[in-house]
């Protein structure tokens, strides 16, 4: 047993406190390797933001959950080493057992989600609530959700999207004691997150999504004021991107995502963590399709490597000064 607090990572308790306070978000960029984990504490130390490394499980097979442990307490060094001691969550990303929340746990991750969303309420009250007792033994903190999200959301995909229901809300956290809680109103996971004929386009025929659903949101918080709120899926799928993904050989179609005004809105309310991964995704590839196609004779991974970390380290930084608000907050 790791206690994360031996590794200099902090839970989500205080962040999200002064978030709500600040009406602004903590990013939730979810990683697994060496680049991401550098182009995001770059990013947030240059900006002076607090910063929550999100881990999936998938991440997790792929990467190796020690190493990725390693890593984020790496994470903690190296952002004192660039001169800002920004505060470092280490957060399971879709946890879809109580076994595995109790792995990542006495692994040293400071904070777990536990999905039971597309459980029956009651199963994903029991989950949850068995999760959130063992966690908080160890000052660990609980996202948990209700309503579900279109889209990939771990191995389960949902073809549409099911609203969280603000009549359920209280009692949810009554009777689990979660810290935070994710809601589905209307974003979705990966880079196409609606179908096109969800949209409506603009005259150069750029696909412009649904709007969220602020009055869910809004009715939420008047039922749990001050409660920390969580969206996931909110990429915002930069065209650029796209774009220059598409003009390399890449093939990324009718992909849309949630427009950053939205976001913005969504980050001054009850919202105190957003989490993106899809954005990530779309500047890496841009990045390395490009330095492929450009600089044909490289083959140092370094060359196209290099160029990616430092589009997803622009990228971030983006995110933290003019989407979520939180740079200049450490
Ligand atoms: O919500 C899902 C995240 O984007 C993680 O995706 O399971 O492919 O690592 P992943
Ligand atoms: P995106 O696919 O919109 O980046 O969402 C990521 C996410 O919600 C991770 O949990
Ligand atoms: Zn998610």
């Amino acid at each position: 047993m790791v206690n994360y607090k031996k590794l200099g990572l902090v839970n989500t308790r205080e962040m999200f406190q002064k978030a709500i306070e600040g009406r602004y978000a903590i990013p939730a960029f979810n990683f697994n390797n060496m680049e991401q984990m550098q182009a995001i504490i770059q990013a947030c130390v240059e900006t002076r933001s607090p910063v929550i490394l999100q881990v999936s499980s998938g991440a997790r097979e792929y990467a190796n959950q020690t190493l990725l442990r390693y890593m984020a307490q790496g994470a903690v060094e190296y952002a004192k080493e660039l001169g800002v001691a920004i505060p470092i969550c280490l957060h399971l990303d879709h946890g879809d057992s109580y076994e595995l929340c109790v792995s990542c746990i006495k692994m040293g991750f400071s904070s777990v989600m536990i999905d039971g969303s597309h459980l029956p309420y009651a199963k994903n009250v029991a989950l949850t609530r068995k999760v959130v007792k063992y966690a908080h033994r160890y000052d660990v903190t609980v996202e948990g959700e209700l309503g579900v999200l279109a889209g990939i959301e771990e191995k389960v995909s949902a073809a549409k999207s099911v609203y969280t229901r603000p009549d359920e809300v209280e009692d949810f956290l009554t009777k689990t004691g979660v810290d935070s809680l994710a809601i589905s109103i209307g974003t979705s996971h990966g880079a196409n997150k609606f179908r096109p004929e969800q949209c409506t386009r603009d005259e150069h025929g750029i696909l412009i999504p649904p709007p969220l659903r602020f009055d869910i949101l809004e009715e939420i918080e008047r039922r749990i004021p001050g409660f920390p709120i969580v969206l996931h899926g909110a990429s915002s799928v930069p065209q650029d991107k796209v774009a220059v993904i598409n003009r390399y050989g890449g093939k990324i179609v009718d992909a849309v995502g949630i427009p950053e005004e939205q976001l913005r809105r969504a980050a001054t309310s009850a919202v105190c963590k957003i989490n993106i991964d899809s954005d990530g995704r779309l500047a890496m590839t841009a990045a390395v399709r490009e330095a492929f196609a450009t600089k044909p004779a490289e083959f140092d991974p370094r060359k196209y490597l290099g160029p990616a970390r430092k589009a997803l380290k622009e990228l971030y930084k983006h995110k933290t000064t003019h989407v979520l608000g939180s740079a200049e907050r450490v």
